[in-house]
């Protein structure tokens, strides 16, 4: 069975979080939910660190995180160890992120990118394999960046 999807949101990505859900659930795949579960106010890296920790940890494969810009979530995403955060909006960054980054955590903002587009993000994110090769030596050097 596959692992579920790690999903997370602070209060400006709360309602793309749950439209995202709506589409998993009609997809029948499964996601765990860490929060936030209501609008009012959090702080993003609070939202970040389980859902990344459970990638980390192999629990689940991809996270799923959401603010209101997307942008300071995937900060947060990317101190962590062993995390591949991309923030995007456009179907061609968030295909190549997967081909050419291996990227593990799919940010996107809650006042950016409507439902519609943030669903079709998230087909190609889960969607898209990572191409390896040369890329792979790339990645390698990520990792050496985060050892340092
Ligand atoms: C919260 O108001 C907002 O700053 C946060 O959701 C996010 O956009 C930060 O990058």
């Amino acid at each position: 069975m596959a692992k579920p999807i790690a999903l997370a949101a602070d209060h400006g990505g709360f309602e793309l979080k749950e439209a995202v859900k709506a589409h998993l659930d009609e997809l029948g795949l499964a996601y765990v939910d860490y929060g936030t579960h209501s609008t009012a106010s959090v702080d993003y890296p609070d939202m970040a660190v389980p859902a990344c920790e459970a990638v980390v940890k192999g629990e689940s494969d991809k996270a799923l995180l959401f603010c209101g810009t997307g942008v300071g979530i995937s900060m947060a995403a990317n101190k962590i160890k062993g995390i591949r955060a991309c923030c995007c909006s456009d179907s061609f960054s968030c295909e190549y992120t997967r081909r050419h980054n291996d990227a593990n955590a799919l940010c996107m903002g809650g006042r950016v990118v409507g439902p519609g587009l943030a669903c079709q993000l998230v087909d190609i994110f889960l969607n898209t394999e990572f191409e390896g090769g040369r890329h792979q030596r790339r990645i390698d050097k990520l990792t050496a960046l985060e050892n340092r």
